[in-house]
């Protein structure tokens, strides 16, 4: 199992407007969707285009979201994940965990922010990074 392209940089936010408009008035990074809600992942969300990739902004929605914990040590948001395609998100669960490495949670993908299924891989395996792992956009 190699992981395919980046498909996104997740970044937790306590103001997602406020993150979006200054991604906007530094760097230029106008092309962005609505903020959506997921109420099943416990985030709202905007995507930013910046051509080769995303950023993904990520504000807690309600107090079990799981980016609640991310803002608790670091209160002004900051970097929180690198997503990878991958070419079977099965396979990759399975190779991940035949790699040592843990998937987070009960380990079966769940639908995200895209639409389609994802993992997590725990932060530890990776020198402190949290990695999400999703299945390639058909
Ligand atoms: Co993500």
């Amino acid at each position: 199992m190699k992981v395919g392209r980046l498909n996104h940089i997740g970044i937790a936010t306590p103001d997602i407007a406020e993150t979006r408009d200054t991604y906007a008035a530094l760097y230029g990074l106008d092309r962005l969707t609505a903020v959506k809600d997921f109420p099943e992942l416990g985030v709202k969300v905007c995507f930013v285009d910046t051509g080769n990739t995303e950023l993904e902004l990520l504000q807690p929605l309600g107090p079990e979201s799981p980016v609640n914990r991310f803002l608790e040590k670091n209160p002004k948001g900051g970097q929180h994940h690198l997503c990878f395609e991958v070419a079977d998100i099965f396979a990759a669960r399975d190779a991940m965990r035949a790699r040592g490495a843990t998937v987070l949670g009960t380990g079966e993908p769940y639908t995200g922010a895209h639409g389609v299924p994802v993992i997590f891989i725990h932060p530890k395996d990776t020198h402190g990074v949290l990695i999400e792992l999703m299945q390639e956009p058909a």
